[in-house]
């Protein structure tokens, strides 16, 4: 496929769609054209938004099988929430097999799936329609990770050998929306949540520049999750409360801490640690990401709190809640960090420039669906391992079939 600009369909109008779209000012060859969301005010307003910053002319449609039915329509973006994926995935494939229109190419989300066998089952369904196929890991095109990993492994790696270890933590106050905090509908806590990033961006760094994944093989997860906070009386009823009393922590918490260990054997058979923590119960400016990759001579660290961009409001400055300075911002007075361009440092332009190249090319994704599949099973076996409390093999037995006690509602660390 060589058209000049690549039609792009959005799938949920809601927060992630809106970082795409901000992000579409960095992005070449390709155009917005339009939203579907079932709530029409939401793909009311972020096709607005397209169109505001001139990405596109974004209108609204009245379902997935329009968007593809329309050739002004190349390729589709999943962002809807979690519990919709195989649902979103299946009309997109059947009306590409019965011939509604076509697609060159469809990006998902994280996570691809809430569990293996619907992750597997998105690349069945991709397959089938001969679709090409983007995993949206924003993390592993962030430059300062790309750029980090260009670094250390072109000077430090090639001098004093690989590195060893990798760790990477994603940390904030929790999500925005009440449907992330339900493991029946998200999937899990925040480690379905958030460890997806933080397993991937850390195995992707310790990963020569260039290789495939499978130079490296996972060997065993150890993983431990709890609910330090939201479980508390105080902050179960604001969850309640954000949610019309449908969250119910006291009964039905999802973790908000979890952390695992990944090790990995390479190709002659050293061992190789993937080290990750991820938190809802973090309250700090807001949205922090630490990634480190660490080697026999040299050390590379990445902070987004340590923003360049500082600003200073005295108590006296008493302005409303909200996110203009960083993502799931805590506060708005005193010393404050500020990430002046989110869609770039945090990696999405570069995602949706990659993923508009390779799909104009036609070409997979270097980040697929193949690897939201990995990301699904090494998140699984973490669940496996903290519900045990062992360290697991992996693959550990029975993984292709494994739904977390919190995604089927029976997670409560209080009655173990
Ligand atoms: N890469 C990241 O860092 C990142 C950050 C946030 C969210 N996400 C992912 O993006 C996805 C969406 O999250 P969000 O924060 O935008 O959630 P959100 O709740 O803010 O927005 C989701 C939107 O999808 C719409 N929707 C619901 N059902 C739908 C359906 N069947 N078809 C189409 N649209 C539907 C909703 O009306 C809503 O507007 C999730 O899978 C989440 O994990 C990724």
């Amino acid at each position: 496929m060589k058209k000049r600009t690549l039609g792009v369909g959005i799938i949920g109008g809601g927060f992630i769609a809106r970082f795409h779209i901000r992000s579409w000012t960095g992005v070449r060859g390709a155009d917005i054209v339009g939203v579907f969301d079932p709530d029409a005010k939401r793909a009311k307003e972020a096709c607005a938004m397209a169109r505001e910053l001139e990405v596109g002319p974004a209108k609204p449609y009245e379902s997935i099988t329009a968007m593809v039915a329309d050739s002004a329509i190349d390729a589709l973006w999943i962002c809807s929430p979690n519990y919709t994926r195989t649902e979103v995935m299946e009309e997109i494939a059947s009306a590409v097999l019965r011939g509604k229109g076509e697609l060159v190419g469809v990006a998902c989300e994280k996570p691809l799936g809430r569990n293996v066998k619907e992750a597997k089952k998105m690349i069945e369904l991709a397959r089938k329609a001969g679709l090409l196929d983007g995993y949206l890991e924003n993390q592993v095109f962030a430059p300062a990770v790309t750029r980090g990993k260009e670094i250390v492994w072109t000077r430090g790696a090639a001098i004093a050998g690989p590195p060893y270890l990798a760790r990477a933590a994603e940390e904030h106050s929790g999500p925005h929306m009440p449907w992330f905090w339900e493991g029946t509908l998200q999937g899990g806590g925040v480690l379905n949540d958030m460890m997806c990033h933080s397993v991937e961006e850390a195995r992707f760094m310790l990963t020569p520049p260039g290789a495939p994944r499978d130079v490296l093989t996972p060997v065993s997860v150890t993983a431990y999750a709890n609910c330090l906070k939201w479980q508390e009386p105080k902050y179960a009823a604001l969850l309640a409360k954000n949610s019309g009393g449908k969250t119910d922590y006291l009964k039905r918490p999802a973790e908000d801490f979890a952390r695992s260990l990944v090790e990995y054997k390479d190709k002659t058979g050293k061992i190789l640690v993937v080290e990750t923590t991820t938190s809802w119960c973090y309250v700090g400016a807001g949205l922090r990401l630490s990634m480190e990759l660490l080697g026999p001579e040299y050390a590379l660290q990445i902070n987004t709190l340590d923003a360049d961009l500082k600003v200073f409001f005295s108590r006296r400055v008493k302005g409303k809640a909200g996110e203009d300075l960083v993502e799931k911002q805590n506060a708005e007075i005193g010393l404050m960090p500020v990430v002046a361009d989110e869609g770039v440092e945090y990696g999405y332009v570069d995602e949706n420039r990659h993923m508009v190249r390779s799909f104009r090319n036609g070409l997979r994704p270097e980040e697929n669906f193949g690897d939201g599949l990995a990301v699904t099973e090494l998140l699984m076996a973490a669940y496996l391992s903290a519900e045990t409390g062992r360290t697991v093999p992996f693959p550990p037995k029975g993984l292709e079939s494994f739904v977390p006690a919190v995604a089927r509602g029976a997670w409560n660390p209080r009655t173990k």
